[in-house]
């Protein structure tokens, strides 16, 4: 079945927003001959990144998937923790998840609200009673915001310390503020297709000055070189480290997750249009949930308290059955979709086979039923109309059948 039976136009869920400006941009500079590390653009990228977003410091990563870890990393290093428990999201991402894992933690996993498909604070609460964990990591699910007031009044009172992982929410806003700015560290994914993109890229963003040094330390081998010279100078008088030895000289167990001055470079270029690239991905996300929110056999996460910022649509059919027939009238119609994610983590073998598998109501349902639909700047409200009407004429054909 076809909407309008001659679909001649491919729908991909992730586009490029690098555009020919961009890349002419980025030509010019490096005939340039300029530094290719990193180097001052990426400083400057970091600058931009946090005044844009309303916060003091952030770290430029080589992906959304560095940024966790490092996130973790620094507050293990940083003696910030309590204990080493840390509740994750059962409906997240592998590398939401897997710095937990690789780095000692014991992770609990918390189910997903039916609303926001954020954490599901009740779940939550209850894994406070019983584990008093030290840390939680919150994905603001493909750009829908969580309930944050909530749960910031959990965090104050069980005191543990919150990542945020923004990775695909970037633009997304719970009451007037930008998601990424709730947690005591926080993590964006640049990769390719995603708000924005520097093909592969990721920060990680804070207002604490000590996770911000730490960040600069194990971004890149543990070394001390982009922090600033008082403070290196005091290390190396602390430690008694060398005159000749100092610039390599390694404070912390540290990684090379750095990015370069030419990823920062087309970040920099993205940067000028984030409002623009936003705001498009916010007025078809607009128009999917009008045409589609009532809908009795579907299902949309939504917050009332913020905007939804996403970079492909989710929502869940009746039925897995439902959903598979959904894809197949898109695939139809050259409309790509897949899986929220990788649904539910609590589903997938690196966690079944440590931890054994327990169900997850909604994040099982994310798993089972979810499917995203193509939400990028240069898609029309026209497009969203066909690729909803190819949805619609899905349901109402099973509905007849
Ligand atoms: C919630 C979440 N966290 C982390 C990542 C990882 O980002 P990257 O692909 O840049 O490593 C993704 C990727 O989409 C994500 O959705």
């Amino acid at each position: 079945m076809t909407a309008n039976n001659t679909p001649t136009k491919r729908y991909a869920l992730a586009e490029r927003t690098i555009d020919e400006n961009d890349i002419a941009e980025l030509i010019d500079w490096l005939r340039a001959n300029p530094q290719l590390t990193q180097g001052p653009l990426v400083k400057e990228f970091e600058a931009t990144w946090s005044a844009w977003l309303g916060r003091k410091y952030s770290v430029f990563v080589n992906s959304g998937s560095s940024a966790n870890l490092v996130m973790y990393y620094a507050l293990l290093l940083a003696g910030r923790l309590k204990n080493n428990k840390v509740v994750v999201p059962a409906a997240s991402w592998a590398t939401t998840v897997a710095p937990a894992i690789q780095l000692g933690f014991e992770p609990i996993m918390c189910d997903s609200d039916w609303q926001t498909f954020g954490l599901d604070l009740a779940h939550l609460e209850q894994l406070c009673e019983e584990h008093d964990p030290g840390a939680v990591i919150v994905v603001q699910t493909l750009g829908v915001p969580g309930n944050m007031d909530g749960l910031l009044a959990l965090k104050a009172k069980y005191g543990f310390v919150l990542m945020e992982d923004a990775c695909p929410a970037t633009g997304a806003t719970y009451k007037g503020k930008k998601v990424g700015s709730f947690g005591d560290l926080a993590t964006f994914s640049f990769y390719f297709g995603h708000h924005l993109s520097t093909i592969e890229g990721g920060m990680v963003s804070t207002d604490d000055e000590q996770l911000h040094d730490i960040l600069l330390h194990i971004r890149s081998h543990g070394w001390a070189k982009d922090i600033s010279p008082e403070k290196e100078a005091e290390l190396a008088r602390e430690h008694g480290a060398l005159p000749f030895n100092r610039i390599f000289t390694f404070y912390y167990p540290g990684f090379n997750v750095r990015n370069t001055d030419l990823q920062a470079r087309i970040g920099l270029s993205q940067m000028r249009k984030a409002d623009w690239v936003c705001a498009r991905r916010v007025q078809n996300q607009r128009r999917y949930e009008e045409r589609l929110s009532g809908v009795s056999s579907l299902h949309i996460p939504a917050n009332p308290d913020g905007v939804t910022c996403s970079i492909s649509f989710v929502a869940l059919a009746e039925t897995s059955h439902q959903r598979d027939a959904i894809a197949a009238g898109l695939r139809a119609n050259h409309i790509e979709t897949r899986p929220l994610g990788g649904g539910s983590m609590g589903r997938q073998p690196f966690w079944t086979e440590r931890f054994g598998a327990r169900s997850y109501p909604v994040a099982d349902a994310i798993h089972t039923r979810s499917f995203m639909l193509p939400n990028n700047p240069d898609i029309s409200l026209s497009d969203v109309d066909f690729i909803c009407d190819v949805v619609l004429s899905v349901i109402a054909e099973q509905k007849a059948a």
